[in-house]
């Protein structure tokens, strides 16, 4: 639930075969970007394809406040850019409501600039550890107050000129590289970002399409470095944005596992950072195929048909865990309906999320009679291919902590099983995914 947005519960029920085409709204990491990028280059921006979703709202509307002008015309969003280094001391605390990302993003955006800023959120954002991107920005020459050690509010005030910094990440985050280089286009000089990991690279790949001097390079011991040359100038662009692979997990999940079904998701993202759950549920069984793949918004992008699947379980690559960190969720479901175990491992991220979703899949899981381990960052799953017995036959509802894609996960699995499974509320998937429930009821899902 959004602040100051009334809870409500949905339940989904078996349901007959999925079946039709779809189109799935616009990825939510490159919507961000792009208004972020938008409202800083010098000229317009056109963004087709926006997440017309609330945390892409928050990020308009801080984007407003910090000077930059943002309105939607016939169907397209223009962006009117302040130019880079001219960024204006917002009025008033930005407030990000649910939006961890856009929230990390922009804190390296402006973080840097000779002003205070104050940032805000709801009741999921304030609990999520801002630290990882405030040590960054610390080393830039920032000052970060904050009494929640941490946590929101948070207001930060850049130096008169920042720290251009080296920055090796400690954890597997786009969140946290995105931040460092954004506040990068404000610092002279070179800003250096070392993933030994790598994670999803659209803010490098949008940095290079506004103009921005940034080169990629393999290390010695295969990590990504990541170089900007600050204060440059960035151009507005053209930009249309493909559908969001993330939200495509959930009518995808649901394909698999509601037997006889047969969908096709267009237009999704096939960034190879983000496709590890196709990957990962064609070696368990899945029948995705990928088809028309071409380019757009400088993203490869395919259409998928997904049909029922007889799953096996498998014990998933620890090392992929990044290339599908916000699908785990939906993987599980995948897996309560796989013919023996799932292995998850790897997936302490998972726990910093907009809930700790580890455990509130473990919980809703096992509310649904699904046998599972939790582990400190694992959770193994064992399937019950024909969804006997599972489902919630009392009505008891998973409990979702504002979180859209633990919503989602369990409506897509109650589509399957012999119980409804009911979710506390579902108003918060207007955060990722507008019009999921009507979309789902368009494919033939039971969800009231
Ligand atoms: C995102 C990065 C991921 C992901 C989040 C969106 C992004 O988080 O979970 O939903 O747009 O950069 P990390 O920062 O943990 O990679």
């Amino acid at each position: 639930m959004s602040a100051g947005v009334i809870a409500k519960p949905a339940v989904a029920c078996r349901s007959g075969a999925l079946r039709g085409a779809v189109r799935i709204p616009g990825d939510k990491s490159m919507s961000h970007r792009a208004l972020m990028l938008g409202g800083l280059a010098a000229g317009r921006t056109r963004i087709a394809g926006l997440l017309e979703g609330e945390d892409i709202f928050n990020t308009a509307r801080a984007m407003q406040a910090l000077g930059a002008t943002v309105r939607k015309e016939d169907g397209t969003w223009i962006v009117d850019g302040v130019g880079n280094g001219a960024l204006l001391e917002p009025e008033a605390p930005l407030d990000f409501g649910n939006a961890g990302t856009g929230c990390g993003l922009i804190m390296g955006l402006v973080g840097v600039y000779d002003f205070a800023t104050t940032f805000v959120g709801d009741a999921s954002l304030v609990m999520r550890p801002m630290d990882r991107v405030l040590d960054p920005l610390r080393q830039m020459g920032v000052q970060v107050v904050s009494a929640q050690g941490g946590r929101l509010p948070v207001t930060l005030r850049g130096p008169k000129t920042a720290n251009p910094v080296s920055y090796r990440l400690p954890m597997a985050s786009a969140d946290v590289k995105s931040a460092v280089l954004l506040a990068g286009l404000n610092a002279p000089g070179i800003t250096t970002v070392i993933e030994p990991v790598p994670t999803r690279d659209h803010t490098e790949r949008m940095l290079q399409a506004f103009g921005a001097n940034l080169t990629v390079e393999a290390g010695a011991e295969g990590e990504r470095i990541v170089r900007l040359e600050g204060q440059g100038r960035l151009t507005g662009q053209d930009i249309d944005i493909p559908g969001d692979p993330s939200s495509a997990a959930f009518p995808l999940v649901a394909a698999l596992v509601v037997p006889g079904s047969d969908v096709t998701l267009l237009n999704v993202v096939m960034n190879p950072n983000r496709t590890g759950l196709i990957l990962t549920l064609k070696e368990m069984g899945a029948r995705i195929d990928v088809l028309k793949t071409r380019h757009q918004g400088g993203e490869d992008v395919a259409d998928l048909r997904v049909r029922f699947s007889e799953l096996k379980g498998i014990a998933v690559p620890e090392d992929r865990a990044a290339s599908m960190i916000d699908e785990y969720p939906a993987l599980a479901i995948a897996a309560a309906f796989a013919e023996g175990r799932t292995v998850m491992s790897g997936l302490a991220e998972l726990r910093l999320k907009k809930s700790d979703r580890l455990a509130a899949v473990a919980f809703g899981l096992k509310l649904n009679g699904v046998d599972c381990e939790e582990g400190p960052a694992s959770l193994v799953v064992h399937g019950r291919p024909d969804g006997k017995g599972l489902g919630n036959a009392a009505g008891a509802a998973v409990a979702t902590h504002l979180d859209h894609r633990i919503a989602m996960s369990f409506l897509a699995m109650g589509l399957a099983t012999e119980h409804p499974v009911a979710v506390d509320d579902a108003t918060m998937i207007a955060a990722s995914f507008p019009g999921f429930m009507e979309l789902m009821a368009g494919l033939g899902a039971t969800i009231e």
